[in-house]
């Protein structure tokens, strides 16, 4: 076949970074970077947010419609039923050093789950939605009991009266969300479903198209997502706000960093040119939730820096940056912000992991090589 990458000579030109390649088919959701537009199966991700549930934003990722009050509400309370993990892997998270980051032990336990599923490789489409259902489930539960166990305290058994997103924040925290949390909870979940080919999602397509199985493809998402470039800012965001520490230093704090050539973290975008659709309902929750924490000067900090780098760069704040506020004020720690991430990108990875199986080619691209040719071969007891 043609090489569509070809310059008029034939000769191979690569992408860097692969930037506006379409590497797949796709109906699970939809990024329109110019007009600030993001779809889930078609449907707008400011009515998403604003009125489902999670569970119900999976139940959608995975089938391609939106279930009935019954079908979400089974479906819930399905998820919610799968949240137990296997003891050994309660165990292994026992084991791990109380500095390893909680996204490389995530990554870890997934690989471990998969020597204790029944259905680990077996990739019919009805052992990959049992399969599905368990680490939808057992992903913010790995994130909970690390962290309980971390802390010296006892893991938690998921509260049936709560769906998915209630029920993480609850087993990690230990008590139940206020309102205001699980409406904060559920919207940053729903919000952080899923959001088309991003390099965590690709990185699952990719191992997923070489017919490995879900939980390989799965831990492949978390070690691209938990990189600083990616999933991993949003840790880095609240490093930087808390470095910080008066909101009258944020413009020389900015211009200093960019002085420096650093990278703003929460900043910017591969896709969006305007503002990114999940901003406005984060920037809400992250006003609400430090009013109520009596942290408002971590959102004032916030906003000093949207402006800052508004002005010097022109660059939007991403899905990121509001993220670490909401999640400081609602007590979880900076180190587990990407996994909450993790969590939440589990439905799309998964809705992406099965719609490639459902239509597989091997995902094998080709490179321009830059390296010699023709070099003369010298045996290694004639080498100087
Ligand atoms: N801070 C400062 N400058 C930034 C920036 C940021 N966060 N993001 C992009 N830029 C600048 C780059 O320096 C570059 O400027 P130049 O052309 O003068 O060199 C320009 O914008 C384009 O950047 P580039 O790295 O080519 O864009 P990209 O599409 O490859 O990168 C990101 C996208 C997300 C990796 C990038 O914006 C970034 O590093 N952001 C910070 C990390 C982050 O928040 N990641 C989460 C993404 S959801």
């Amino acid at each position: 076949m043609a090489n569509p990458q070809a310059n008029g000579d034939g000769e191979k030109v690569a992408v860097r970074g692969l930037e506006g390649v379409i590497a797949a088919e796709s109906s699970v959701s939809y990024v329109d970077g110019i007009h600030g537009r993001l779809l889930y199966q078609g449907y707008d991700i400011h009515d998403l947010a604003d009125h489902t549930t999670f569970a119900e934003v999976v139940f959608l990722l995975w089938r391609g419609r939106l279930p009935t009050q019954a079908e979400r509400d089974a479906f819930s309370a399905e998820l919610v039923g799968e949240m137990r993990l296997p003891s050994q892997v309660l165990e292994m998270l026992k084991l791990t050093p109380p500095n390893s980051h909680p996204m490389a032990v995530l990554r870890t336990a997934i690989s471990m789950l998969a020597n204790f599923d029944p259905d680990a490789e077996n990739l019919s489409p009805e052992a990959n939605w049992r399969k599905a259902k368990r680490l939808m489930a057992q992903v913010p539960t790995i994130i909970a009991d690390l962290h309980r166990i971390r802390n010296g305290l006892p893991v938690l058994s998921p509260d049936p009266g709560f769906g998915l997103s209630a029920n993480f924040l609850y087993m990690l925290r230990g008590t139940p969300p206020s309102q205001l949390e699980s409406e904060a909870m559920r919207e940053l979940m729903v919000l952080h479903a899923d959001h088309e080919l991003n390099a965590s999602t690709f990185a699952a397509r990719v191992i997923a198209s070489t017919l490995s199985d879900m939980h390989s493809a799965l831990a492949g998402a978390i070690a691209a997502l938990k990189g600083s470039l990616h999933g991993g800012a949003n840790q880095r965001v609240m490093e930087m706000i808390l470095d910080i520490p008066d909101p009258e230093m944020v413009q020389s704090y900015i211009a200093g960093m960019l002085e420096n050539k650093k990278r703003i973290m929460g900043f910017g975008h591969r896709v969006y040119r305007t503002e990114d659709p999940r901003t406005p309902h984060l920037r809400k929750y992250s006003e609400l939730l430090c009013r109520v924490r009596n942290q408002e000067h971590l959102y004032e900090i916030s906003r000093r820096i949207e402006r800052a780098v508004m002005d010097a760069k022109g660059i939007y704040p991403n899905v990121d940056f509001y993220s670490a506020t909401v999640q400081h004020a609602m007590g979880i720690p900076p180190e587990y912000f990407t996994t909450v991430f993790a969590a939440s990108r589990t439905a799309g990875w998964i809705a992406h992991i099965m719609e490639q199986y459902a239509d597989n080619r091997l995902i094998r691209p080709t490179s321009k090589y830059t390296g010699e040719m023709g070099r003369p071969f010298v045996r290694i007891d004639q080498r100087g």
